[in-house]
């Protein structure tokens, strides 16, 4: 059997570029390899750690179900589901936290750069921060472990939780024997940081992403809301410190990146490089925003796909997790 690919994304915010390009379009193209088996899936009880609004994490996580299938996601080479549907993640979460030094925790770096910044402005350590977000990424381990997962495509910023499933995945094994699959991430190198409108990292946090699904007027609106400098059109321009450019490349085709890196390199102005910008966006976009629209509007097909994939997901989640419960002395 091929390796078991697995990934989430969690619903915490409209899903934008930085998304598509850095977790979606990667975990898809793996996804072209046939040998491989797919584990694709709504974070959803992750998204709880942030989203405490009963019909906005509904939207969003129904919003992260479309996009996954209307970018092309096939539920039928894959197993598409919903983490909230999968009761024996949680049970596996409580029992690798039970191996999880809490020392790790503290360094983990949601966690930290949240505590940090309450340091630095005078308010006590924890201040609003849950536990649910402090063990994240045990739950994120139970993700990963519990499908045997051996690829796990993320962005950037998710490296550091792979390594603490593999440190768990270790330890556990250490005490046990070899049970869980050590698991691997896989980023996209060239692409791994997609600037926001503010030419900082593309994120929920601040405030300066494109939603992907965005209907045109308002997508073209963004676009030229883009950060820019103020040289002259006949200018030549360094193509690769340029956001437009950056995201540019992530639509057109190879001929069309050629073309404008050469007109970049000529000199474009930047009112014409974001009207190109706009227009390899939309195209690509034209049809999974089409197909995001109607299957939005059918919440109850939504839940009859992932419903599928959860019963799908369970035939391999739990024997597993019954095999685990047994190393540890937890008899059924
Ligand atoms: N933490 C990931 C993110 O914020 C989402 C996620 C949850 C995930 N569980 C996962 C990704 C397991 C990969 C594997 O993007």
């Amino acid at each position: 059997m091929g390796k078991t690919v697995l990934t989430g994304i969690k619903p915490t915010g409209q899903i934008h570029l930085g998304n598509y390009i850095g977790a979606i379009k990667p975990a898809l193209r793996l996804a072209e390899n046939e040998s491989y088996q797919k584990a694709y899936f709504v974070a959803d009880y992750h998204g709880l750690t942030k989203i405490h609004d009963q019909n906005q994490l509904k939207e969003l996580s129904y919003g992260v179900a479309a996009a996954w299938l209307a970018l092309g996601l096939d539920p039928d080479r894959a197993i598409f589901y919903r983490q909230s549907d999968i009761p024996e993640i949680f049970e596996l979460s409580w029992i690798l936290s039970c191996f999880a030094p809490k020392g790790l925790m503290n360094r983990a770096h949601a966690y930290k750069s949240l505590a940090e910044g309450n340091q630095r402005s005078g308010k006590d350590v924890d201040a609003g921060i849950n536990m649910g977000l402090f063990t994240y990424p045990i739950l994120m381990a139970a993700d990963i472990l519990l499908f045997q997962s051996e690829l796990v495509p993320v962005g950037k910023d998710q490296i550091q939780h792979v390594e603490i499933a593999r440190d768990l995945a270790e330890s556990f094994n250490k005490q046990y024997g070899k049970i869980f699959t050590i698991p691997e991430y896989i980023i996209q190198e060239e692409t791994s940081v997609i600037p926001g409108l503010d030419g900082r990292k593309m994120s929920k946090s601040y405030n300066n992403t494109i939603p992907l699904f965005e209907e045109p007027k308002k997508l073209q609106k963004l676009i030229n809301k883009i950060k820019t400098d103020s040289m002259p059109a006949e200018e030549p321009k360094d193509p690769d410190s340029s956001v437009i450019f950056a995201l540019y490349k992530e639509f057109a085709t190879i001929e069309q990146t050629v073309e404008m890196r050469r007109r970049f390199e000529q000199g474009i102005g930047w009112g014409e490089a974001k009207k190109e910008l706009f227009g390899v966006m939309n195209s690509f976009i034209a049809e999974p925003r089409l197909k995001y629209d109607e299957l939005i509007a059918n919440p109850r097909k939504l839940d009859a796909i992932l419903y599928d994939g959860a019963k799908k997901a369970r035939k391999k989640t739990i024997p597993f997790l019954k095999e685990i419960k047994e190393k540890i002395g937890i008899y059924q």
